[in-house]
């Protein structure tokens, strides 16, 4: 497995890193015992970084890590990196409520976080959206003082501005960012991306397969379950769904010419976004069952030149996309979008 460190000052971690979400929530049922054979899986392969969210299913992803934790061998569960997110309140129902980065709610999350995984640190602990009542500078120093404290490695941050990057920097050092990046959400590439390569700021990728819908296993017909995120995605409606599904047809035709998936160019072409930037950059995948791991791991072999970038952006062009990233309800809490 390619490793690589993540900014100046975080982890050395696995080129790509794995994200538990869809193992809990958003992305309707998943199967337990499949999920925990795929984080044994890319351990064996590897894979150190394992991405999730305390929210992810109220506790649920934490715990499920955490089995997959105890049951693996020694060897792989002391390489894992465990990097966690905190901060959206939930309710019984399963509704979100907004974000709480006061100092004493990002410890009390830790606390929680540490039982729940079963691990005496957390390597990587962001908080999943700014919370616009909280300074980034006061939450970033609550996560300094877990540093401090041996419960925490490394700061990371998630979904933020070029600005909130600098304010969060001159507080602490930070490994990374984690945003939203694909063929198909290149936002970051005007401002951020270059901010964190500039500060040594490295970015774990998520939705490098916009949440499927690029992956080349989406169908125009996929019933979704009632609480699937993609539902609700406007990329994922009527016309919209049409045209971005034409796109993937577009991408289709350079991974055949390459003897490769659609999937495994997509991630591919994130991966070669790193040696582009200057910045450390490491693509979260969600697989949530073996064979989707195993098609994302054969992304690594994949070689893109300068040519098949070119063939590769013609026929995804940057603003080519149908449809916002996420509801307007949720736009509005991304840092990142303002
Ligand atoms: N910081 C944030 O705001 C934020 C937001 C969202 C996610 N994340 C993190 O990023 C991780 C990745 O995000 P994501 O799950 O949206 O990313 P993604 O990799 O773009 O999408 C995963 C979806 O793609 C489908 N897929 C098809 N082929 C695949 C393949 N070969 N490998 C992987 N997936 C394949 C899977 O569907 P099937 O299971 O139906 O095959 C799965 O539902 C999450 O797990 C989470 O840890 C962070």
């Amino acid at each position: 497995m390619r490793t690589l460190k993540l900014g100046t000052t975080g982890p050395t971690t696995s080129a790509l890193g794995l994200g538990c979400m869809g193992m809990s929530a958003l992305y309707g049922e998943a199967d337990r015992t499949e999920s925990i054979a795929t984080i044994h899986a890319a351990l064996e392969a590897g894979v150190t970084l394992l991405d999730t969210g305390d929210f992810y299913a109220m506790g649920h992803n934490e715990l499920l890590i955490g089995e997959a934790l105890r049951t693996a061998p020694a060897a792989h569960r002391e390489q894992a990196l465990t990097s966690v997110k905190f901060g959206a309140l939930r309710d019984p129902d399963g509704g979100w409520s907004g974000y709480d980065g006061r100092p004493a709610a990002v410890k009390n999350f830790a606390a929680y976080s540490l039982q729940r995984l079963g691990v005496d640190h957390i390597d990587v602990y962001r908080i999943a959206r700014l919370d616009p009542d909280v300074p980034v500078e006061e939450t970033v120093g609550a996560i300094a003082e877990l540093v401090e404290k041996g419960h925490v490695r490394h700061i990371g941050l998630s979904e933020v501005s070029a600005e909130s990057l600098r304010r969060a920097a001159a507080v602490a050092p930070i490994s990374d960012l984690q945003i939203e990046y694909s063929l198909i959400s290149r936002g970051i590439e005007a401002e951020i991306l270059p901010t964190a390569a500039e500060l040594g700021i490295g970015v774990t990728a998520y939705g490098v397969l916009s949440r499927g819908l690029i992956s080349g296993h989406f169908e125009r017909d996929r019933q979704l379950a009632a609480n699937d995120f993609r539902g609700m995605s406007p990329r994922f409606q009527g016309d919209n769904l049409q045209r971005n599904l034409d796109l993937v047809d577009a991408l289709r035709k350079i991974a055949e010419s390459k003897g490769v998936s659609v999937a495994q160019t997509a991630i591919a072409w994130v991966l070669a976004q790193g040696p582009r930037s200057g910045a450390s950059i490491v693509p979260l995948v969600g697989a949530r069952r073996r064979d989707r791991l195993t098609e994302a791991l054969g992304a690594l072999d994949v070689t893109l030149d300068d040519a098949d970038l070119a063939a590769i952006e013609r026929a995804v062009p940057t603003d080519a996309v149908a449809g916002a990233r996420y509801p307007e309800s949720q736009m509005a809490h991304l840092d990142s979008e303002h």
